[in-house]
């Protein structure tokens, strides 16, 4: 599988509870490599921009109330088959569902407070990145 990088958000309810270094480790140990990192707390507009395709949804109101409610931390994380690993490593949406080891089991509280954001597919991924990261601070990635 080749090389590929995708996009995580580490969300305000793992930052609160200094779950940070902890969701690292495991996406670490999963393979991934943290090559671009920084802390954001969204605004109201970020927040609804980000996560447009949901603004249809009932829950979407309470989606971007949550993620505006602290800092997050943002990251691009590189690896094989990155896009996909980063979900296993992630667990189910509902944190309540996800397997044991999975960061959502280990950090995430239920389906709104579940630790991390990852990208669901590599197209998503590049514009993720591109949606938190300049072309400055991914051209010393490359
Ligand atoms: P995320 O991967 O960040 O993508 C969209 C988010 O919406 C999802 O994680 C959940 O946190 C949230 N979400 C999805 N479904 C629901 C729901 N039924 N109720 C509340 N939040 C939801």
């Amino acid at each position: 599988m080749a090389i590929e990088r995708t996009f995580s958000i580490i969300k305000p309810d793992a930052v609160r509870k200094s779950a940070v270094g902890g969701v690292v480790a495991l996406l670490e140990k999963a393979g991934l490599r943290v090559v671009a990192m920084k802390t954001v707390w969204m605004t109201k507009a970020q927040a609804e921009g980000f996560y447009a395709v949901h603004r249809e949804r009932g829950f979407f109101g309470d989606l971007v109330k949550f993620m505006t409610s602290g800092p997050c931390v943002v990251q691009v994380l590189e690896g094989e088959g990155a896009v996909l690993k980063n979900r296993e490593v992630m667990g189910a949406t509902d944190s309540k569902k996800a397997a044991a080891g999975t960061i959502r089991a280990a950090f995430g509280t239920d389906i709104e407070q579940n630790a991390v954001h990852g990208s669901d597919s590599a197209d998503n991924a590049k514009i993720e990145i591109n949606f938190f990261f300049s072309g400055a601070e991914l051209a010393a990635l490359s």
